[in-house]
């Protein structure tokens, strides 16, 4: 049987090169998406240095018509089996400083870009009645951050009913859509965050099983989720935060 095609988007970034890591080790193809192209490539030449398949394509995931013909043109040269909607912003600071641009970028992001891409995937996905999506969402898609990131949060939060909605909406056609909740890991994102030494012991204290999180145990979660043994569960977001929310 010829590899199954997976494409994750922001995988040149912590998370997402751990999803498409982890997926390439299953023996996915794996199409390393991102806004920036060195960084995807960057993905692509580490999964090949462990034998695996992957390309790199450029996508901007807040620009939705390109994107979606972007999605639909890997989808016609290889069938996708799994798209992984990870790409994302955040910002953080004072709510009372927040300007209508910034909130504009990140839902625009975060929530927009996410929307359009399972659009998408589904539109890929949905006339062969086949197919798996999972979107990245956060601890925040269920309780607010500590720091000020209540426009993260609220499009995090947003990202979670995305995939709630979309799997009940399409779930008879045996087309599954469930999300992956991190905790906190060290990634780009969250380094402006982590390099306060406070907060980074604050975040450790508070992590039941004492430690950050790696991006390549969120790719664990989403290679169960778009794996044949979850092929009863949809509509789920798993969290994986080391005990963070209990
Ligand atoms: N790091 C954490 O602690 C944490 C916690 C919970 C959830 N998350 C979520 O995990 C996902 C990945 O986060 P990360 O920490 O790896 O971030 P990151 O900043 O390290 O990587 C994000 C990647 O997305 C790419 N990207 C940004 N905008 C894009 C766009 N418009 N189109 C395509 N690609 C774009 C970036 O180039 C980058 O490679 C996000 O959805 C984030 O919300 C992260």
């Amino acid at each position: 049987m010829s590899a199954e095609t997976a494409l994750v988007t922001g995988a040149g970034g912590g998370i997402g090169a751990g999803i498409a890591a982890v997926l390439a080790r299953r023996g996915d193809h794996v199409v390393a998406a991102d806004l920036d192209e060195e960084r995807a490539a960057a993905t692509v030449a580490a999964i090949a240095a462990e034998g695996g398949s992957a390309r790199a394509v450029r996508i901007d995931i807040a620009d939705v018509e390109a994107a979606a013909a972007t999605i639909a043109r890997i989808d016609a040269e290889t069938p996708l089996a799994t798209v992984v909607n990870n790409a994302a912003v955040a910002t953080s600071g004072p709510l009372v400083d927040v300007r209508p641009d910034d909130y504009d970028r990140v839902m625009g992001i975060n929530v927009r870009g996410t929307f359009f891409a399972v659009q998408a995937a589904l539109r890929a996905m949905l006339p062969r009645r086949r197919g798996s999506i999972v979107n990245v969402c956060s601890t925040s898609s269920f309780t607010a951050s500590t720091s000020d990131m209540t426009v993260y949060d609220t499009s995090k939060a947003a990202v979670r009913m995305i995939t709630q909605a979309a799997a009940k909406e399409v779930g008879r056609s045996g087309v599954r859509i469930n999300g992956v909740a991190p905790g906190t890991l060290r990634t780009a994102l969250t380094t402006p965050l982590l390099d306060d030494d406070g907060f980074a012991g604050l975040e450790r204290d508070r992590i039941p099983l004492g430690r950050l999180g790696e991006p390549e145990e969120i790719g664990q979660a989403v290679a169960f989720l778009s794996s044949d043994a979850a092929a009863y569960v949809t509509g789920h977001v798993l969290v994986v935060d080391g005990g963070w929310l209990a």
